[in-house]
């Protein structure tokens, strides 16, 4: 059965695509381990800027801080498109950014939901986390050589398609809205929002995406928030993105605000 719906998939994503670099080209896989170590290969292979790995399911999906992405076939989105910006390795993690705001935007355009972004890059529907970001890259010396923008989006995943210990985190758009979701339709205007954002980016520089992170993210900002990162925790509140794309956390009011580069957050009286 989900080797008929990964056809279906793979057939009308490939006509509906409409994209001038994002996705071209376009690999498919009906299974594979992971489209970010697939996206890797091909970018030590000398994959061009856009080259995008989609895949139906993944038998080693990885997440952020060392974690594993559920993957299973047939219902969601997994995704990793490589990039070659002209930029320096530290502002890498503004693509990671950057998809937060193309996917959130997918989900507004295509769904009557509410997308919020929680830092860095996850996007909450009804509190519930439904999209993870995994942002690899790879540099010379001070200068990115490529990116991988690995994207996973829980689109018609139902309750049961998700390990027990994530049924209070993770949700997905079909439990979320009743119904599902076109998956060829929402990766065609996700890859369609990340090439506007990215060439954006490249052009005009990090402003506009970090207004628009911003917006998404706007009710977790000014909320008590805690960080849990290698280093410990860190609470205070967050008050936005700082010109790089590093996170204000409020640690002490009256206080300069501190800069975090990495971790996991926790918001302290809910996702309400
Ligand atoms: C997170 O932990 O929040 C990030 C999850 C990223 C998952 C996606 S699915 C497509 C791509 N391939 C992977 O192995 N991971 C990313």
């Amino acid at each position: 059965m989900s080797g008929g719906a990964s056809q279906k998939f793979e057939t009308a994503l490939r006509r509906q695509l409409a994209t001038r670099t994002l996705g071209r080209p376009l690999y498919f896989y009906a299974s594979v381990d992971s489209t970010n170590v697939q996206a890797a290969r091909l970018a030590r292979e000398g994959a061009e800027d856009g080259t995008t790995v989609v895949a139906d399911t993944q038998t080693g999906g990885k997440g952020r801080l060392g974690r594993r992405w559920v993957s299973p076939p047939g219902m969601n989105l997994y995704l990793s498109t490589l990039l070659r910006p002209s930029k320096p390795a530290v502002d890498a993690p503004q693509l990671g950014l950057l998809a937060a705001v193309g996917v959130a935007r997918t989900i507004a355009a295509l769904t009557r939901l509410v997308p919020v972004i929680k830092w860095p890059n996850d996007v909450l529907v009804s509190g519930k986390k439904v999209c993870g970001v995994l942002t690899e890259l790879q540099a010379d010396g001070q200068n990115l050589r490529s990116v991988v923008v690995g994207i996973g989006v829980n689109l018609n995943a139902p309750r049961s398609a998700f390990p027990e210990e994530l049924h209070n985190t993770a949700g997905s758009l079909l439990l979320a809205r009743g119904r599902p979701v076109d998956r060829a339709e929402f990766t065609v205007c996700l890859l369609t929002h990340l090439e506007k954002l990215y060439v954006m980016w490249l052009e005009e520089g990090f402003r506009d995406v970090a207004t628009a992170w911003e917006a998404f993210a706007a009710p977790l900002l000014h909320k008590p928030i805690t960080i849990s990162g290698a280093r410990g925790n860190l609470s205070g509140t967050a008050l936005g993105l700082d010109h790089d794309g590093v996170l204000l956390l409020e640690t002490r009011p009256g206080r300069p605000p501190q800069r975090v580069l990495a971790g996991d957050v926790s918001v302290v009286d809910g996702y309400g």
